[in-house]
């Protein structure tokens, strides 16, 4: 068998489906040197991934659409096979500002639609196009969201063929019930983009959103890249986990591949970002082995319950996610 990302799929409540395996593709613009995502992009399709997970907030969304248009037109892939999911900023949430954000990242991808568009965060900022906007005292500068209204916007957008499917990260579970329970609902949110990984299991959210047929997407699944600008240290390095390290060396495979492979084995879509061509190979080689049903259960009891993203910078957003216990 052909083992690729294609055929290891889940399927979507809108009857789409999302490949179990994607490329993130944030890395950090002041150190990562221009055309690196474009090369890593390109890379990763001849290798077999078909999906990407993208932004405009990453600042190399025109390098992530040139690869991709690249391979499209150099006949390794056509467009249907490609699943791309785009992310509509804190900025961008009045829905008036909507269409016109998601039209941005089109342009810059020169794509004629996305398969997946979701709110990154269910936090507002001021709008407009100062990303992150702060008051004389370095303050954050909020807005008010009523994400319902956001959403009918993006409803719009998919009816108008722009997006595939709708989606939301970094929602709770009162968000993700406000939208759910929003009176005259069109299009359900198929996946929820959160932090999910050995050390943080996300079982209550999980369950929840397994009850309503939103599939997770788990972002930073190898415990991210670490980067004590925006990362909780206090959280010890998964990648050298005792136990990973253990059940790896029984199927040669490194703690990457043992992460990953946790998570697509219970059904959580793994977005492990690489810009390494050797690491890019690596994290795709998750098919060819699986975890017996006690590994997954010692992999489980690994939760520590602790966030790498906390995001305690907006923590007195009135929107601030991980207040909630889940
Ligand atoms: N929705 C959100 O709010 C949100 C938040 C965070 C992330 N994301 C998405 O999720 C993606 C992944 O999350 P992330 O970037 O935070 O972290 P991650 O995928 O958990 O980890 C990335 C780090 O691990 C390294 N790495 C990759 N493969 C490896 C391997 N096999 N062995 C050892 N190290 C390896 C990478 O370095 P090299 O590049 O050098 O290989 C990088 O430093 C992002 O790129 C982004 O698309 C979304």
């Amino acid at each position: 068998m052909n083992l690729t990302a294609e055929n290891h799929s889940v399927p979507l409540s809108d009857g789409n489906r999302i490949p179990l395996l994607g490329l993130g593709t944030y890395g950090d613009p002041r150190t990562t040197p221009k055309g690196t995502a474009y090369e890593s992009v390109k890379l990763a399709i001849d290798v077999g991934y078909r999906h990407f997970d993208g932004a405009l907030v990453y600042f190399n969304e025109h390098e992530v659409g040139q690869a991709i248009r690249e391979k499209i037109a150099d006949g390794t892939v056509k467009r249907e096979d490609i699943f791309y999911c785009g992310k509509l900023w804190n900025t961008f949430h009045p829905p008036e500002l909507v269409r016109p954000a998601l039209e941005r990242t089109l342009k810059t991808l020169q794509l004629d639609y996305v398969d997946l568009y979701i709110i990154e965060l269910p936090t507002a900022f001021k709008p407009g196009d100062t990303f992150y906007p702060k008051d004389e005292d370095g303050k954050y500068i909020y807005h008010h969201t009523d994400l319902c209204a956001t959403w009918e916007a993006l409803e719009a957008c998919k009816d108008a063929g722009l997006i595939k499917s709708l989606g939301v990260s970094n929602f709770n579970r009162r968000q993700l019930e406000l939208i759910l329970n929003k009176p005259g609902l069109k299009h359900r949110p198929v996946s929820n983009q959160v932090e999910c990984h050995p050390y943080f299991t996300q079982p209550k959210l999980l369950e929840y959103c397994r009850q309503n047929q939103i599939v997770i997407v788990g972002y930073s699944p190898l415990g991210t890249s670490r980067d004590a600008s925006w990362v909780n240290l206090k959280c010890p390095p998964l990648l050298e986990d005792e136990v990973l390290l253990s059940i790896g060396r029984k199927y040669r495979k490194s703690t990457a591949q043992v992460a990953l492979r946790f998570n697509v084995q219970r059904g959580v879509v793994v977005i492990p970002k690489s810009f390494s061509p050797q690491r890019i190979h690596q994290n795709f080689q998750i098919f060819d082995f699986s975890l017996t049903e006690d590994e997954m259960k010692q992999i489980e009891g690994l939760n520590k319950n602790i966030r790498f993203v906390e995001l305690l910078m907006w923590s007195d957003h009135p929107e601030y996610p991980f207040h909630d216990e889940y």
